[in-house]
């Protein structure tokens, strides 16, 4: 019997907002380690070049990989995946995981109507990412998308509901709910801290995507078929995070957004 790869995974976002992947992750794998990295310092990703976005994306996995000796990494972040997984698929000598792709294909299950929405920041909806993924599928699905400005700054100041958030809501998510669709992915990590209010605009009756599941569980069945899952008798995985930005902010926003996990935060410079 193989005794399994011992690595952790790596995941990484701009900052919080990938904790929705890694809690995920933690939940479907908990016999594998993870060390998860946030760039609150650089945060946020959305509104900045994709190129930018894209130098940035490298940097950080060649941290994860060099220093971490991480044996899979997942880009647990929208606009860094719309800017980068391509590139970092083919150069790195490990399994790159993102999160369109996961996406994608629960939103095309989910639909009846074959009207189906994405919804995610300026960066991650200009680059048409979600519009190929859709394309890719070969699905009949008649695709909306809205880039939603703003409601990454919400979340961040930990405003999820409130007069403010639904005003704005109402303003952006318009164009989704004129088009009648019956499905929409959350395309940006920190949109399922919203899913109540963007539920309560666009109806209860539209399913709401999160990739968040679908991209781990396209890690289980990875770790599975090529060996790298951690042997079970090794007992509950680790989890280390860092930040690159202020630890102590990561650490009472993360814990709040994460769960007692996220007990402590290592700093991380460029
Ligand atoms: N994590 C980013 C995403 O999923 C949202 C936050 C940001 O703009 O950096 O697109």
């Amino acid at each position: 019997m193989s005794a399994g790869d011992p690595r952790p995974i790596g995941m990484f976002d701009s900052g919080f907002g990938g904790l929705t992947v890694a809690r995920a992750v933690i939940d479907l794998l908990p016999f594998e380690d993870v060390v998860y990295l946030g760039d609150t310092g650089r945060y946020p990703y959305g509104p900045r070049p994709l190129d930018e976005v894209r130098g940035f994306a490298h940097q950080i996995a060649r941290r994860l990989v060099e220093e971490h000796d991480v044996k899979l990494l997942v880009v647990a972040c929208n606009t860094a995946s719309a800017a980068a997984l391509d590139e970092l698929q083919a150069e790195l000598p490990i399994p790159v995981i993102g999160v369109i792709e996961p996406g994608v294909r629960a939103l095309v299950k989910a639909t009846r109507n074959n009207r189906v929405g994405v919804i995610g920041t300026v960066g991650t909806i200009g680059s048409g990412a979600y519009q190929r993924a859709v394309a890719d599928t070969a699905s009949e699905v008649e695709l909306s998308c809205a880039a939603c400005p703003g409601f990454v700054e919400f979340v961040e100041r930990g405003e999820t509901d409130g007069d403010q958030v639904v005003v704005l809501a109402e303003r952006l998510l318009a164009p989704i709910c004129e088009a009648g669709v019956d499905s929409l992915l959350l395309g940006c990590t920190h949109y399922p801290f919203l899913a109540r209010t963007i539920s309560d605009v666009v109806g209860r009756d539209v399913v709401l995507v999160s990739s968040a599941d679908e991209t781990a569980f396209e890690m289980l069945s990875l770790l599975q078929w090529s060996g790298l899952a951690r042997d079970h008798t090794e007992g509950p995985g680790r989890h280390q995070f860092l930040s690159s930005g202020e630890v102590g902010w990561f650490r009472e926003l993360g814990r709040r957004l994460l769960g007692p996990e996220l007990s402590a935060v290592e700093s991380v410079r460029w």
